[in-house]
């Protein structure tokens, strides 16, 4: 259940906007995209996003790399990042990096100095992979000690399950606080994720979900209108400090908010 959990107005900064289709979905996300990035660019600022995993993001990186967006972006101004990643080599199909690269980044021809691959296997451990792209991060946002990365936007997607970016239910990383990127072991995947960490995600200027299909029509009601349970859907623990939160949905998905019971 999405709460007035702290301070006022951040109930105000939560849009939930339902569209037709994913193709809607991604429309909205890559108006909000330009946008956010305009804003910033045209006051000489960088952009730094952080790029979701999964299917969903590919027809939002369709539109960006295709006329018209792409032509309303100064792309030698943004740097792209990575909310999460699966632990395998880059050429991997499973690999949000090569996705990404190959829907988007490369398309774009995106200088590889802006982009900030999380690093896998090459390093030999995920450990060793998170605290990289931990040093990766505060390189890249100048950080001094105990200061969190600020994204102008962070992209997630939404699971069956309730995951968002790799913080799967009842896994380690959701309750990691002390450090900017997790690797967390996924029993049910019986495999390794390097993720951001809550307090990272919730630093954001502007988070946005990217939600489509009725296979998260579940998820979604649960997450916004269920009890809260963010150990069970951890989608719930996402809610910017300051920031903005868009959840870009289509109909499918949005059927489980007419379903779910709001509680009470
Ligand atoms: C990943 C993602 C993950 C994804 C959701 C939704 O690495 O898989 O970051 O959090 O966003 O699983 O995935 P789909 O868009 O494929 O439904």
């Amino acid at each position: 259940m999405i709460e007035n959990t702290g301070g006022e107005g951040k109930l105000e900064r939560i849009h939930v906007q339902v569209s037709p289709d994913l193709g809607e979905v991604a429309r909205q996300a890559a108006d909000l995209f330009v946008e956010l990035c305009q804003a910033i660019t045209g006051a000489g600022q960088v952009f730094s996003v952080a790029l979701s995993g999964g299917s969903t993001p590919r027809a939002l990186h369709q539109l960006l790399s295709s006329a018209p967006y792409r032509e309303r972006v100064d792309w030698s101004r943004v740097r792209f990042f990575f909310g999460d990643e699966r632990y395998v080599p880059e050429a991997d199909t499973m690999s949000n990096y090569r996705m990404a690269h190959e829907t988007l980044l490369e398309p774009l021809g995106v200088d590889p100095s802006r982009i900030f691959r999380m690093p896998t296997t090459e390093l030999g451990s995920p450990a060793l992979a998170a605290a990289r792209y931990e040093d990766d991060l505060r390189a890249a946002f100048e950080l001094s000690a105990g200061q969190l990365p600020q994204f102008d936007l962070i992209l997630l997607g939404l699971g069956p399950d309730g995951h968002t970016a790799s913080l799967f239910p009842h896994t380690e990383a959701l309750s990691v606080s002390d450090r900017l990127v997790a690797a967390n072991f996924v029993p049910k995947l019986d495999a390794y994720r390097i993720t951001l960490t809550v307090p990272v995600i919730n630093n954001a200027a502007v988070v946005a979900f990217l939600v489509a299909g009725s296979d998260k029509a579940s998820a979604l009601g649960s997450v916004l209108l269920g009890p809260r349970d963010p150990d069970e859907f951890p989608a719930q623990l996402v809610l910017p400090t300051d920031g903005d939160l868009y959840w870009l949905v289509d109909q499918a998905a949005a059927a489980g908010l007419a379903q779910a019971r709001p509680d009470q």
